[in-house]
Order: structure tokens, then sequence, then C-alpha cells
């Protein structure tokens, strides 16, 4: 259970997440209205609101085949929120038929995989169609959840397709239960269904389009449009927003799809732009308005700044699908940077299985020159194979080399399998083959394209054909998505793991407590175990494990989904760090509408509690420094320690907490993101969020993210700890009002002894107070290039301990119990995913400094971001 843990508390939450950004959204507020929707609650007899908007209604009268079917409820209940306390199960066929309209539709199917009453998990063995259609062929529910990366979050499977209905047709959706004699009591089952209406042409290709050069294109050897005719029915194999983190179907543009992050599949170093545009309205007159929402084209992934290096490689895709299929790929741009006024100035290649199907890829001359307006380009290609193999489709995209600016770059990628020839979507299980078998598809260059002439043959006719088309029949999308969450990247096609990180993660990371659990750590959340009361929520000390651990409980009833989304952006960040100097999670709740963090139990506090407004003693020079030694160590570790930078952007004295040991540790990820990977590492374009006080000018002046803003705030904490005062004091003096400019001053003034907390005096050697302001300064450069690193600061503070000690030749002490040790970390810090869950619309820090959330006054955990729930009921 605790590998999973992380992946499915992250979906939990996010759904949760999801939930509560509802009651905001009335259907009547989405850019589309869908004019019908069925979402329907298989199994049970009575109606269920889920808070993520959808009410799902009891199945029987939708059932038109039943005789031998049955209602049950599971044995284990699902953790997600939905339609997975009851399933409608049978030993032999059985149909739901639904009175549908004429026009395209989006199909969900819904599964958690589980034993149910009288009905074993392992058995559910199945095929479903719907119309003439095949969705599932000999289904083995069991084995494709297990063999999600998370074995948690694969006990919900779900599936999305399209599908087009003639005029007078009832969608039937039939679950044969595939028996055999090895496996004579297989049976099929099914927990939702839904149903929502979609826009006539937003996958369907207009037959009545005067300019065909929107079509989907081909690729191979011709460039023929291939329209996707009404009687195709697709299932969404991937939708995903391209660098940035997860959209919940709550927050589609009313089709309740899901748009999920891309990490995965990135295979070559790139660089993330966030947020980019805020103030630039995007113009819908390229695409309808409802095709993506906003969100979409305003992070865009692409390959860096420096152009000769852009030119030695791709940006590279690689996405797990099934052979002998064709696909529907599509891409979404958007030109937002300003520093791409002109067409023409940026170009670049596109290559689709390794065939070049854009030579001038040109954002801006593709929206009209004009800024803002987002553009979608399709293709279809054919994947050859014997449908048994999963293979990689590839996208590659590289600067054209006449192009000025050597960079190409994406918002959103599509992807969608189409029916074969006889109707069938279904491909094998996950272990029907054996993964030796797989062949790699760049080496099988010669067979792609022999394949794809033939298939360029066969539909030739068709696409002739098709113009004419009157509006016909059938649509269908899957949605290779297990859950409505993060899980993007665990998807898996037939038996290929695509080895995300939370498989990776030590399996003594994370652990779920129940709230029972919870509550009798705190003897139900008794005042006298609080230990921190945070404008945002309650921290108590609680014992688990019979009393023998010490742990702190950070309790979030969500009132915000902001605080969620920090809530899940700490589990998954600090489940995948590991460092001496980094607070380590513990576990977390999530049940009965509690989210709760549990982390160990830091004796000391913050250390922003023995700086100032306190009564605890003052702590000594020399422990002073240590700990900053420490803190350096911390975010060293997180700024080049793991695959991914990470940027802590809320570095505050709160944020570090101390143990019995005094050793310091970085905590509350909330706000925390992955930085810039790759090569040049330089900058994520982001909303400014952090506290007032520490944030680092370039970063709220220009947006401008870097791990030089980490260092920023680093350097107000080094301000503190000399000053033993708060970066701002309102009440002082103009020029003492601000710390950063008052120790500038003084320091610049040779007066830096004026500013050293009055608690400290006689204890600071002056060489070493004269160093340490120097770091303190450099860390507060207005250029963020000027910064000193973490790792050179720590080396500076180093020798700042040595130079106190009059030990200034000698080997640092390490001084106590307390270890220094870069390597403490352990394996854990495999990959990182790009994903950011705490882009939060609402704990922004105004540009004038206003902090829009958080107190300072916290006790023992600080900054909690989370606050109870008043009305839970209350959407
Ligand atoms: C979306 O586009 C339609 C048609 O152009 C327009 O009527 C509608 O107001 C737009 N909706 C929003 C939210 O912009
Ligand atoms: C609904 O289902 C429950 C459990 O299956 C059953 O006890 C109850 O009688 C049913 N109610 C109706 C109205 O069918
Ligand atoms: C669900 O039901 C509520 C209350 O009747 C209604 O306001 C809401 O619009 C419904 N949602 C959908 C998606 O139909
Ligand atoms: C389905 O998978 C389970 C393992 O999850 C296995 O025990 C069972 O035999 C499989 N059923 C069939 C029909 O292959
Ligand atoms: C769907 O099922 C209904 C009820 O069983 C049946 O009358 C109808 O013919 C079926 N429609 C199709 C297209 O199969
Ligand atoms: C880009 O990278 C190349 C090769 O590493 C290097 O020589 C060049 O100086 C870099 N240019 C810039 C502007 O950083
Ligand atoms: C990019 O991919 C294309 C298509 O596979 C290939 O021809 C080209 O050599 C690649 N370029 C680089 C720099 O890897
Ligand atoms: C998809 O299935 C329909 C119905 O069987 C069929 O008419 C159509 O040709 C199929 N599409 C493709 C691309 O084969
Ligand atoms: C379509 O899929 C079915 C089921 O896998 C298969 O039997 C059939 O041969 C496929 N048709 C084509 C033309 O590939
Ligand atoms: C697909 O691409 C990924 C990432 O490059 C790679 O690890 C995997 O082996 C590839 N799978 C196949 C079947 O080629």
């Amino acid at each position: 259970m605790d590998t999973t843990c992380i992946r499915f508390a992250l979906g939990a939450i996010l759904l949760h997440l999801l939930l509560l950004s509802l009651p905001n959204l009335s259907i009547a507020e989405f850019i589309y209205s869908p004019h019908e929707i069925f979402s329907i609650n298989c199994g049970s007899n009575s109606s269920l609101s889920t808070r993520d908007g959808r009410n799902w209604t009891a199945d029987i009268k939708f059932l038109s085949e039943n005789k031998d079917s049955v209602a049950a409820p599971a044995l284990t209940p699902s953790t997600q929120e939905g339609p997975y306390t009851d399933a409608r199960f049978s030993h032999s066929q059985f149909t739901y038929s639904f009175p549908v309209s004429t026009g395209p539709k989006f199909l969900r199917l819904f599964f958690y995989s589980t034993s149910y009453q009288n009905f074993h998990r392992s058995k559910a063995y199945f095929s479903v169609k719907a119309g003439p259609y095949t969705l599932f062929q000999d289904f083995n529910a069991s084995l494709n959840a297990d063999a999600d990366d998370d074995p948690a979050q694969t006990d919900i499977l779900f599936r999305e397709y399209c599908i087009n209905l003639k005029d007078g047709d009832r969608l039937n959706i039939t679950f044969i239960p595939s028996k055999t004699s090895q496996h004579p009591d297989s049976y099929a089952f099914i927990n939702g269904i839904e149903i929502v209406s979609m826009p006539p042409f937003l996958y369907y290709t207009n037959p009545d389009d005067v300019d065909i050069s929107g079509w989907p294109q081909l690729v191979g050897l011709n460039t023929n449009p291939f329209p996707i005719e009404n009687n195709f029915a697709l299932e969404t194999n991937y939708r995903l927003r391209v660098g940035d983190q997860q959209i919940p179907a709550s927050q589609d543009t009313g089709m309740l799809r899901s748009w999920d992050v891309d990490n995965k599949y990135v295979t070559t170093q790139s660089v993330l732009s966030l947020d980019i545009g805020i103030g630039i309205k995007l113009t819908f007159t390229k695409i309808p308005n409802y095709t993506a929402p906003d969100t979409v084209y305003r992070s865009v992934r692409n390959m860096g700044s420096n152009g000769t290096i852009n030119m030695g490689f791709n940006l590279t895709w690689q996405l797990p699908v099934d052979s002998g299929f064709t696909y529907l790929l599509r891409l979404h741009f958007c030109q937002l940077d300003p520093d791409m006024k002109n067409p023409g100035y940026q170009s670049f290649f596109i290559f689709v299985q390794d065939q070049l199907v854009e030579k001038w890829a040109d954002i801006l001359g593709w929206s009209d020159k004009q800024e803002g307006v987002p553009v979608v380009k399709q293709y279809v290609v054919f994947i050859p194979g014997n449908q048994q193999e999963t293979l990689n489709l590839s996208l590659k995209m590289h600067p054209n080399p006449t192009s000025l600016a050597k960079d190409a770059q994406i918002n959103a990628i599509e992807l969608f399998k189409i029916n074969n020839t006889t109707g069938n979507l279904a491909g094998p299980n996950p272990d029907s083959h054996p993964k030796t078998s797989e062949v790699l598809l760049p080496s099988s260059n010669k067979k792609s394209k022999g394949s794809t002439r033939t298939l360029t043959a066969a539909v030739a006719g068709t696409v002739s054909g098709v113009v004419m088309l009157s509006l016909s029949v059938a649509f269908f999308l899957t949605k290779r998505k297990k859950n409505m969450a993060v899980d993007e990247g665990s998807n898996k096609k037939g038996g290929t793991s695509r080895g995300g990180g939370s498989s990776s993660l030590p399996t003594n990371l994370c652990r779920k407590f129940s709230i029972a659990e919870i509550r009798a750590a705190t003897n139900n959340f008794d005042e006298l175990f609080v230990v921190g009361l945070g404008g945002f929520g309650n921290v108590y000390k609680g014992y688990i494990d019979d009393g023998s651990t010490r742990v702190a409980i950070k309790r979030l009833k969500a009132d915000s989904r902001q605080g969620a989304q920090e809530f899940m952006n700490e589990i998954e960040m600090l489940s995948q760090l590991r460092h001496l100097h980094l607070v380590s999670l513990v576990g977390y709740c999530y049940e009965s509408n509690e989210m709760i963090l549990v982390y160990d139990f830091m004796d000391r506090g913050s250390l922003r509690e023995h700086l100032y407004d306190t009564d605890k003693p003052s702590l000594s020079w020399k422990q002073r420094l240590q700990i900053c030694i420490g803190v350096g160590r911390g975010l060293h570790y997180l700024h080049t320690g793991t695959k991914d930078v990470i940027i802590h952007r809320d570095v505050k004295s709160a944020n570090i907490l101390l143990d019995e040991k005094w050793v310091p540790k970085v905590s509350d990820f909330g706000l925390s993101r992955i930085g810039p990977t790759g090569i040049s590492r330089t900058h994520v374009n982001t909303q400014v969020k952090g506290s007032i006080g520490y944030l680092d000018p370039e970063y709220y002046k220009r947006d401008r993210l870097t791990v030089k803003s980490d260092v920023y705030s680093f350097g107000v904490v080094l301000l503190e700890v000399l000053s033993g005062r708060q970066p701002l004091l309102h009440w002082e003096e103009k020029q003492r009002m601000s710390l950063v400019k008052w120790a500038k001053h003084c320091y610049e003034k040779g007066i830096l002894s004026e500013i050293v907390d009055p608690e400290l005096k006689g204890q600071i050697v002056p060489q070493c107070l004269r160093k340490f302001g120097e770091v303190a300064l450099s860390c507060l450069l207005e250029d963020g290039t000027q910064r000193p690193s973490m790792k050179d600061i720590v080396g500076m503070l180093e020798l700042v301990l040595q130079l106190q000690e009059g030990d200034v030749n000698g080997v640092m002490e390490s001084g106590g119990d307390y270890e220094y040790g870069d390597d403490v970390f352990s394996s854990s810090h495999n990959s990182v995913h790009v994903s950011d869950y705490s882009k939060s619309t609402g704990l922004s820090t105004t540009r004038d400094g206003d902090r829009s959330y958080g107190s300072n006054d916290f006790v023992l955990i600080p900054d909690d971001v989370f606050s109870e729930i008043k009305d839970p009921n209350g959407r």
C-alpha cells in the first residue's frame, strides 16, 4: 500500500479538488453546455451527486436486457468519489440502452476493479460493444488494473470514446462475459457510464468544409486529407496539456474532459514556460472557443534558450499505443511569447513517426500574424502491427535552420485511436504478450512506410467519398485515464509498464492513515493536542503506532481549492525527496472530507520562533550559523540534487523547522514547483507566489522564477538570523522598515554591526560578521544571475563558521551530534513530475506585495495554508 500511496492520494485529492471547484461553476458558465448528459451509477438504485457536478442516477431504467444481471456492493469501498460503491454484474450478456439524440457523444466507462459480494475480482473477463463498435475484447479487468504503474490507482479503470449517432439510434452498450472452458464462471461488470454530447465538429470533420486545409492530414508518402468520418469511433488515448499541471474535468470547457500532464512522455530535454501572456486575451478565430480551456494555451514546452544546443536535438514525445490501428493526433499551439512577434521569426519542423509533416511550422503565420490565437493541427498516422504489441508513436519537433529563433513549442497533444475496418477499438490485455516481442518503432521504419502506403491506398477511396457524406453514425472517444486525476502518466497500453515515478518510490515513503487512526492519535482532535494554530488550520501533536511515535498532524479540512492543491503538491514533492535538511512526510489521510498531512515531529518548532517575538531562549551565533548551513544544504539539494530543478518558492524562517538536536529542516512545499529542466535551465514564468518580505524582486517584477529566487529569500533569512527581527516592520522608521534595505545601507556604510541582534552582542568576531554580511548581501543582489548558487553559499557559510571559531585553516567542525552531509538523501530522488499541483489561482501574492493569504502566526508548523471546511456540504 505504501508504494501506491502518493498517486493514490493525489488522485483522491484531485478528485476532491475538482469537487471543491465546482460550486463556483454552474454548467451555464462553461463555454459549451452539452444538451445531453447521462451519468449512470450502475448497480445502484439511488442517485448520487458528486462534487464534480455529476449527478449520477440509478441504472435500472436504462437496462434493456437484464434478466440475469444483479447489483452488488464493493467489499472494499473505493476512496475515490464516484460511482464506485456498487456495480452491475452478470454471468450472461446484458445491455444498457440510452435514448440519445443524434450527433457525436462522449461515452465514458468507469470501472472499479475489486471484489464485490459474490463476485471475485479476478473473474471479471468480458467484451463490451457499443453500437457497431467493439470497445473491449476479452478484457481482463483485474489484469488491466494490476498492470497499472500504481496498484492503488489502477483499481479504477476509465475509458473515454467518441461515438457519433445516426438519427433515431438508441445507443446500446452490451456487456458480454467471455466464457471459455478454463473460465466458465467469467462475468461482466460496470460501475458507471457517462454520455455527454459534444459539438458536432470538435473531433469529427465537417464534410461541408470548403477549405479542407484544416482537415487531418495523412502522415506518409502523400499527405492526403483524412477526414474523421461520422461512422468512425475514437478512443481517447492521450489528452495532454503540455508543460503544466493536469486540468480536471470540472475545469474543461464544459465537456468534462480532463487534460493530463505530458512529462512522462517527453524524452528529451525541454523547458517550460508557464502562465504566459496572462494579460493577453485569447482570440478564438481559428478554432472554436470550446476546443480546450484557456489555460491549455498559456503553458508551453519549448527547447530552451540556447539555439545552438536546440539545433542539435529534437524535442521528442513517445506515446505508447496499440499497434495495428490508425491514430488521430491533434496538436495545439498558441503564440504568446512577446519575443516572437513576427511571423517567420520562429518556425520549426514537426515529425510524426519520423516523417516530416510540417517543414515550416510557424504559429504566428498560422494565426494570421496575431498573438494569442490558438490553432490546432491534425495528423492521421497508421501504426503497423498485429494489434498485440504496444509501440511508441513519436512526435518530434526541431527548429528550421532558416528560422531566426531556433526553437519549437507546443501547448497540448491529443491522441485518439480510430476503429479498424471491422469497428474494433479493443487492444490486448497487458500480459498477453511478452515484452521482449515488442519492436522498437524507429528501427522498423521500413515496415512503417510500407504499411502506411497500404493504408493510403485503402483510404484513398474513402476520402473522396467522404466529402459527400451526410451526417451519420457514430463516435467515441476513449481515454486511457485510469482516473480523473494526476494519473495520466501511469496510463498503460498493453503490457508496457511506463515506469512512472510512483512505482519506483521507496516503499517507506508515504503511508496512508485512516481518519480513525488520526482521531486516535489526537484524542479526536483534542484542543490539548494543538501545537500550532495557523491562520489556515491546526497542527496537532499526535502519537501513532501505539503511542511509540510522535508526529505533527497538520489538518486541512479543505476550505479552498488552493489549500487542496498545495496539499497535493506537498505530498507529491515531499514523497520524492529525502534529505536530512528537508522535513519528512510520514503520511497523509484523505477521508471523510479531511485532508491531513503527517510529519515527523519537530521538537523545537520553527527557526522564526527562536529569533523574535518569542520567549524562547535565544540561539547562540554558532547555532545560528549551523542552522543556516543546514538550510543551505537542503536548498542546494532541491536545486541540484534531483533530476528536476525544484524551486521552493517560500523560503523563510517560519518554514525552517528544528528537531531536538537543532537540525534544521526546510518545510512547506505547498508552493514549490519544478523549475526549468534541460541544459539551459533558465527560468519559468509563473504567477508570483511566496511571502512578503522574502520575495525576489526579479520574480515579482518580471515573473521570472529561478533557483535564484530561493537564493534571494535565503538571503533574507540570513539577515533575520543576524538581526533577530522580521523582514518587514511597518512601524519602524522608514529607513529601517525593510530589513534588506536597512542591511544594505549599513553594509555600505560599514556599520553592519548596527543590525546585529542585541542577543548576539559580543558573540560575533568582526571578520566573521563582515563575511557573513557579504554572503547575505550577495544573495540579495538585484540581478539574479549575479547571486551565488546555494552550493557556493554553503561553502562560504562554512568559511564563516570557521572564521567564527578562529580556525580558518582547519576543517569545519560539525558541532555536536549534528552531522552534515550531502549524500544523506536516499535513492528516492527519482523522477519528480513536472506537473505542478500548487499553481493555485488564489494564493498569490499581488505585485505590490500584499499577501493574500497566510499568517505568520503559527506555533509549530508554519504557514498553514490549510483551513477547515466551514460547511463541508455547502457547495
Ligand atoms: C464562444 O464562442 C461563441 C461563438 O463564437 C460565442 O457566442 C461565445 O460567447 C463564446 N464564449 C465565450 C465564453 O467566449
Ligand atoms: C435499493 O437497493 C437496496 C440495496 O440493494 C435495497 O435494499 C432497496 O430495497 C432498493 N430500493 C428500491 C427502491 O429498489
Ligand atoms: C445536478 O443537479 C443539480 C441540482 O439539481 C443541478 O443544479 C446541476 O445542474 C446538475 N448537474 C448536472 C451536470 O446536470
Ligand atoms: C485475469 O487476470 C487475473 C489476474 O489479475 C488472473 O488470475 C485470471 O486468471 C485472468 N483471467 C483470464 C480469463 O485470463
Ligand atoms: C437497442 O436496444 C433496444 C432495446 O433492447 C432495441 O429495441 C434496439 O433495436 C437496439 N438498437 C440497436 C441499434 O441495436
Ligand atoms: C550555447 O551552447 C553552446 C554549446 O554548448 C555554447 O558554446 C554557447 O556559448 C551557448 N550560447 C549561449 C548564448 O549560452
Ligand atoms: C530529428 O528527427 C528526424 C526524424 O526522425 C531526424 O531525421 C533528424 O535527424 C533528427 N534530428 C536530430 C538533430 O536528432
Ligand atoms: C470504423 O467502423 C465503422 C463501422 O464498422 C466503419 O464503417 C468504418 O469504416 C471504420 N473506420 C475505419 C477507419 O476503418
Ligand atoms: C480489426 O480488429 C479485429 C479484432 O482485433 C481483427 O480481428 C481484425 O482483423 C481487424 N481488422 C483489420 C482490417 O485489421
Ligand atoms: C517508448 O519510448 C520510451 C521512452 O523513450 C522507451 O523507454 C520505451 O522503451 C519505448 N517503447 C517502445 C515499445 O519502443
